[in-house]
């Protein structure tokens, strides 16, 4: 199943995300060193495409999971990477190079370029010059695809399931570009009821409420504690992005902080998402617990990342 360039979660189907959380498990279970022989000659026929490959990474934006993800799940296939880290100081773009002209150098260098850009639609306009696959990794406020579907393959490995669950969305929806791609995602699932924990200023965009909404999708506001006592399936943390507005600092409040009196009111088998880096939003003391999953969340980009090479390349 071949996808030419990632731009948006809203452009996936079903089945093309269920095919790429297929393909991870495999990844992982064959990096879990406990599959047979014929499951690793299967997966290498499998990913055979990305071997000697070279992807590019040019992050104009700061990165730590995505970009070394990304890069790990590339060496992992047998492939290559060039990458730019800090492409808006360290790259022509300083002496005001376009990221037209950028990307359509780079597309003579790579088989794949993994962007990341401040604008919402960096990845769109660089699909127009590029010669080669794009890969969204972050665009402004707007979208992180590969992150949700890292995050659903994240849920499927906690819970158990992608239907029938509630989730908590609680900090910056407004800002959050992982929270924007994650509900798309959910849109395509039976049964998902979310409940969002923001205050006003930090309010999810119309267009992703217009999208629950066709969707037919459940959504409430609430507080934490409320949403709390609704006994979700997951909890979705997340940080202010005071990168977009330096006011923001001021909103931040002891109603989007995870704390061990929070981690009492959760259920046994409930988890704690975060797709990381986190502030104060999640303390120090929920980390010990086995519901929190942000790490092992972390962690599941290598794999996820990987299957997306294989479904790009
Ligand atoms: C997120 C991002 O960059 O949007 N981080 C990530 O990719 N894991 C979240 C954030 O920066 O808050």
């Amino acid at each position: 199943m071949k996808i030419n360039n990632i731009i948006s979660a809203s452009q996936f189907s079903k089945k093309e995300v269920s095919d790429i959380l297929r393909l991870a498990k495999t990844i992982q279970f064959c990096k879990s060193g406990e599959a047979s022989c014929d499951a690793y000659r299967m997966l290498s026929a499998e990913t055979h495409n990305c071997k000697n490959k070279i992807a590019a990474t040019l992050f104009y934006e700061p990165s730590t999971r995505t970009r070394l993800s990304f890069e790990a799940a590339m060496y992992s296939l047998g492939g290559n990477v060039i990458s730019t880290e800090n492409a808006s100081h360290f790259s022509s773009a300083v002496k005001g190079e376009t990221l037209e002209d950028t990307i359509s150098v780079v597309s003579s260098y790579a088989n794949v370029i993994i962007l990341r850009h401040p604008e919402l639609d960096s990845a769109k306009r660089a699909v127009e010059s590029a010669t080669v696959p794009i890969i969204n990794a972050g665009s402004g406020c707007g979208e992180h695809p590969t992150q949700a579907l890292l995050d659903l393959f994240t849920i499927e490995d906690e819970i158990g399931r992608l239907d029938n669950f509630r989730i908590v969305l609680v900090g910056d929806l407004k800002y959050g570009r992982t929270i924007h791609s994650l509900v798309r995602l959910l849109g395509l699932y039976e049964n998902v009821e979310v409940i969002m924990c923001c205050p006003e200023q930090l309010a999810i965009p119309d267009d992703v409420i217009n999208f629950m909404i066709a969707n037919g999708m459940r959504f409430s506001a609430a507080s934490l504690h409320e949403a709390l006592e609704m006994k979700p399936d997951i909890v979705y943390m997340t940080r202010i992005q005071t990168e977009r507005d330096a006011s923001l600092a001021l909103v931040y409040n002891r109603q989007m902080i995870f704390g061990v009196e929070e981690l009492s009111m959760l259920k046994e088998d409930a988890v704690i998402m975060h797709p990381l880096p986190r502030r104060g939003e999640i303390t120090r003391e929920v980390d010990a617990d086995k519901r929190a999953a942000y790490f092992r969340q972390a962690a599941n980009g290598v794999s996820v990342r990987a299957a997306i090479l294989t479904r790009v390349l």
